[in-house]
């Protein structure tokens, strides 16, 4: 008897264990958002942008009232302390910061609500995208938790097929912009920490079985031959037939996906080269049984070979400029085309033929625009300074950011470097062994790209600038922030200064320098430093521009960076006022005396 009782016993226990599993797996799995589709702005799309109501909340008591579940009073002795209706709107897409003057340095939790209206469909499924929420969100439909993103800058998606109802239906988004000492960033960066849903919201609709990934890029080391990737997803996404089209060069393949619906091909074609001096782009159309997507796609090659970037297998010098996704005239986020125009337009009106977007995936607008407009890219992770890399959670982090990077902006030729990481310290411990092991991962995502680091952990002593970091040795550039002339004084004259690197002939970027002046600051003495003058910020140019010639395989420089923006840590009342003055512009678009020497340096390159 206690033989038989044991051996049912262990059944249930073990019917129970696979229970919690299962239950665990499926919390687990709606507790995460999905990695977004490649390319949903040309897929059935209706945007959820406007306005949306919402409701402040720094104690985060909506959390404990549970306000996604809206509930209404019935009886006479109901209340709730909490209402969506009659309450605040701020719009979306855009930071909660901008909007109100009672928000301008809130870090906290903001809820937002959209209604909308909905038919469902047969045999189509449907997807709630968000271009990027800083920095956590919780989503719900309805009332009931749809699941979790962490991360400001990169998109996510949600299935809602089936859930959605007939007619209307409720959408709450709990963010939280709160400082985060395991997020990324973490809790010091120079920039303001505009919070909310900074970009757009869409609702998404596919075919049953739909295109979630593909890939189009020149193989390689070749400037002839494509590689396509298609990737789809759905019950017939087995053996399904492919079509690849680009009309302007009358190419049409026909592919057929394997057992898990991937299909790869090469070809090649008479493709005009994308570059910034002709930013060429092809209408591009793939399509299966039941969805089809379109995407504008250029074709160029980017390497680095004998300490120098080659272009199309032209050596190109990055004539660069640094811009955060603010717009300055606003003091706000930078999330519209015009908003994306306006920063990209001043780069090019100062000679630039590259920008690094920093410190984050800026948004969409801004990394086509870019492409559009001829200016080369570079795509940055928020792995900013302090990061706490021996957090067991933070590794899983970068490469889930990572994943979400690469996937939204591969398509995107103008982007041709993939940068991991911003000023970190190799003091911190799991610092090098976390970042060799994203590097890898980068590359095995995207083998086309260069891979950068930046790092100012270099030795400047008796006029002599010593770089050293490990991390070069894995990044195809030695990428080097230095403020000689503002942060560290001159040690000698700049032309004399020397290079001390081994890294073989692996070209080095510039990728920040610079310092402050506030615009019409014509203050004497002009030599010092703590007027914030304009001609002390022009003597750091010309000082910088003179030490550029002596540096080894310099292959390009970015300057700290083309507007005054917006950054609470510069305390200054006169000169700083909240605002990080190292701008070539004033917020105002106001040219600074440096902004010339700097057009001048690039007109002569
Ligand atoms: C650093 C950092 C920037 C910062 C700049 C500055 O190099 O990368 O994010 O704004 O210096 O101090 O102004």
């Amino acid at each position: 008897m206690r033989k038989e009782k044991m051996h049912s016993c262990l059944k249930v226990f073990s019917a129970v264990q696979i229970y919690a599993v299962l239950l665990f797996l499926l919390i687990a799995d709606l507790a995460n958002a999905q990695t977004a589709m490649t390319n949903p702005w040309s897929r059935n799309r209706h945007s959820l942008d406007g306005e949306w109501k919402v409701i402040v909340d720094p104690s985060n008591t909506g959390e404990w009232l549970q306000v996604w579940l809206e509930k209404k009073p019935e009886k006479k002795t109901d209340f709730f302390e909490y209402s969506f209706e009659n309450g605040p709107v701020l719009n979306v897409p855009g930071d909660f910061n901008s909007q109100r003057c009672d928000l301008t340095y809130y870090e906290g939790v903001v809820w937002y609500k959209k209604e909308f209206e909905y038919t469902s469909k047969d045999r189509k499924r449907l997807f709630l995208y968000f271009g990027g929420v800083n920095y956590q969100a919780d989503v719900y439909l309805n009332g009931k938790k749809l699941g979790s993103h962490e991360g400001g800058f990169t998109p996510f998606q949600f299935e809602i097929t089936g859930m959605v109802k007939n007619g209307a239906n409720s959408i709450i988004v709990k963010t939280n912009n709160a400082r985060q000492k395991n997020g990324l960033p973490a809790n010091g960066f120079d920039w303001l920490n505009f919070g909310g849903i900074t970009r757009d919201v869409d609702l998404v609709e596919t075919g049953e079985t739909y295109i979630d990934d593909f890939t189009l890029r020149l193989k390689k080391g070749s400037l002839k031959t494509v590689q396509c990737m298609v990737k789809l997803n759905g019950n017939q996404a087995a053996r399904n037939n492919i079509t690849i089209k680009i009309p302007e060069l009358n190419i049409k393949k026909k592919i057929v996906s394997d057992s898990t619906g991937y299909a790869s091909v090469e070809f090649s074609g008479p493709f005009r080269l994308w570059s910034p001096d002709q930013p060429k782009l092809y209408e591009v159309m793939i399509e299966c049984g039941t969805d089809s997507v379109t995407d504008s796609i250029g074709f160029r090659s980017i390497e680095v070979k004998d300490g120098k970037v080659w272009l199309n297998k032209q050596p190109v010098f990055l004539k660069g400029v640094n811009i955060h996704e603010e717009n300055p005239y606003k003091g706000a986020r930078a999330a519209s085309l015009e908003d994306a125009r306006l920063l990209l337009g001043a780069a090019k009106e100062l000679g630039c033929n590259f920008v690094r977007l920093a410190h984050y995936p800026h948004n969409d607008n801004m990394i086509r625009e870019a492409e559009k407009m001829g200016l080369m890219v570079w795509d940055e992770l928020p792995i900013y300074q302090h990061i706490n890399f021996s957090d067991s959670t933070v590794p899983a982090k970068m490469e889930l950011m990572l994943s979400e990077m690469v996937k939204r902006d591969k398509n995107r030729c103008g982007v041709i470097i993939w940068s991991l990481s911003n000023e970190t310290y190799p003091s911190t411990a799991n610092r090098n062994s976390a970042l060799i092991k994203l590097t890898g991962s980068c590359r095995q995502k995207d083998p086309t790209r260069l891979v950068a680091h930046v790092t100012n952990t270099q030795r400047y002593a008796n006029n002599i600038m010593e770089v050293s970091d490990t991390l070069y040795r894995y990044a195809d550039i030695v990428a080097v922030n230095e403020y000689i002339g503002w942060y560290v004084p001159w040690q000698g004259k700049p032309t004399d200064t020397k290079w001390k690197m081994d890294f073989g002939d692996k070209p080095v970027v510039i990728s920040e320098f610079g310092g402050e002046a506030l615009y019409g600051s014509r203050n004497e003495p002009a030599d010092m430093a703590a007027y914030w003058t304009e001609s002390y910020q022009e003597k750091i140019y010309t000082d910088q521009l003179a030490m550029f010639d002596s540096i080894p395989h310099l292959a390009g420089v970015c300057p700290w960076l083309l507007f005054d923006y917006k950054s609470p840590g510069r305390l200054h009342p006169v000169y700083q006022k909240g605002y990080n003055r190292k701008g070539l512009l004033s917020e105002k678009g106001e040219k600074k005396k440096a902004w010339k020497v700097m057009r001048e340096y690039y007109q002569r390159k």
